[in-house]
């Protein structure tokens, strides 16, 4: 096992009364604060009148800044630095998924500082210091109401890159399992394979000693496996809507990953889907994460044999290796079919087969390292996933 340090500060309140804490938390944010969200699912659900709500009765000032997309682009986070800079913002509230999350942190990281906030994205600069955000989380996924990282697209250039930066980290997170009652079927789905993909990136290590934490994220996606079906069976289960969107969390806050070497290949590769297509970023890790597994197995057979026999069940047979990583990582694509996932790019809809430019780029953000991974070998992970 590698040292480490581990620290996640972000405040959890979760549970069905866990929105009185919306006001008191927002506090901690500032007398004036940008509430940020998505497309209008908040408004229908009423969870935006709930919001301001609370946070008129702690009398804190509301600048408004809706409509993120899925795949947050860099032109509102702009408008969003442009509007809290001349408001005087202290805070941002985000209250939606990973996207209006995600956004969020950017414009927070983006007001302080002097140049384009996209320098962040491309490593030009580190920030250092960024307003603070709290989050009301609808969309148990991205992880990002306690990760360390965002995500951001840039329209012009089709770049979606990621940042990690532990100043990134909400300063709290509310969580209500039941505000993920109105989730469409796709996006209950979507955010179970990226919980799923979130485990998977840190369990592929070739790091020795790590038995404890490969037991927690064991039983972290025997927990999605068992739960996301019943979910997406009766919307209204609140005990399955509240395994998740726990286990979302847990995914992501860096807690599974301590003392390993993460290999986060698939979301770079994934990222050229949604950057290049827009596609679902669920989705498109649906398609990718069985195609890398396929490219990489034989680097540590036994991991994948491991993961086989424990999270899919495969029985174990001496000198059958093969034969057990195989089957597992077929009981894997039945799973994200049997949810409602395609597991092929045709299945996505892309069917234009660029993969080199999608992989030239890719190597700069997951050149691998559970198995290295040249343009060439990404270039055949797209193929295999064709
Ligand atoms: O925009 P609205 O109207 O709110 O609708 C959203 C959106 O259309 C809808 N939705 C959210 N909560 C709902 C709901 N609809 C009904 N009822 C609810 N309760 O769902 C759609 C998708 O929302 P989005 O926020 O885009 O989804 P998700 O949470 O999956 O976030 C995806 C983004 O997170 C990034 C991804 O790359 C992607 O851009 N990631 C961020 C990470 C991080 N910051 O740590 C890590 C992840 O690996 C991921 O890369
Ligand atoms: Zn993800």
């Amino acid at each position: 096992m590698q040292d480490f340090t581990y620290c996640s500060p972000t405040a959890i309140f979760f549970g069905k009364d866990s929105e009185k804490y919306i006001g008191e938390q927002s506090r901690r944010l500032g007398k004036k604060v940008l509430l940020h969200y998505g497309g209008g699912s908040i408004k229908q659900s009423g969870l935006y009148d709930v919001v301001i709500e609370a946070l008129k009765k702690e009398n804190i000032s509301v600048v408004e800044l809706g409509g993120v997309k899925p795949n947050p682009r860099l032109s509102l986070v702009h408008e969003g630095i442009d509007l809290c800079r001349r408001e005087g913002v202290e805070g941002v509230l985000a209250v939606g998924g990973g996207s209006a999350i995600d956004s969020a942190k950017a414009i927070a990281a983006g007001v302080p500082y002097d140049g384009d906030v996209w320098d962040f994205f491309s490593r030009k600069a580190t920030a250092k210091k960024m307003l603070p955000v709290g989050v009301v989380l609808t969309l148990p996924a991205a992880g990002s109401e306690a990760s360390p990282a965002t995500v951001v697209t840039k329209e012009e250039t089709n770049e979606k890159l990621g940042l990690v930066n532990e100043v990134f980290r909400p300063v709290f997170a509310v969580m209500n399992p039941e505000r993920t009652y109105t989730l469409p079927p796709f996006q209950t789905a979507c955010g179970a394979v990226d919980i799923m993909a979130h485990v998977m990136e840190r369990y592929f290590t070739n790091e020795p000693d790590v038995a404890f934490s490969d037991r927690m994220c064991e039983a972290l996606l025997k927990t999605i496996v068992e739960q996301a079906p019943r979910a997406l069976e009766n919307p209204e289960d609140y005990a399955s809507r509240a395994e998740i969107m726990w286990a979302g969390t847990i995914a992501h806050n860096d807690l599974l990953g301590r003392g390993r070497i993460e290999d986060w290949s698939s979301h770079g590769i994934e990222h050229e889907l949604s950057a290049f297509y827009d596609a679902a970023h669920g989705a498109g890790l649906a398609v990718i994460f069985p195609a890398w597994m396929k490219h990489v197995y034989k680097q540590n057979i036994q991991r994948f044999v491991q993961f086989s026999v424990r999270v899919w069940g495969v029985p174990y047979t001496a000198n059958d290796e093969e034969r057990i990583v195989l089957e597992g990582i077929r009981r894997m694509e039945q799973f994200f079919i049997s949810i409602g996932l395609p597991v092929t790019l045709k299945g996505l809809g892309i069917t234009d087969r660029n993969y080199r430019r999608m992989a030239e780029k890719a190597s700069l953000s997951a050149p691998g390292v559970f198995c290295p991974l040249t343009v060439e070998d990404i270039e055949r992970i797209y193929e295999l996933a064709e």
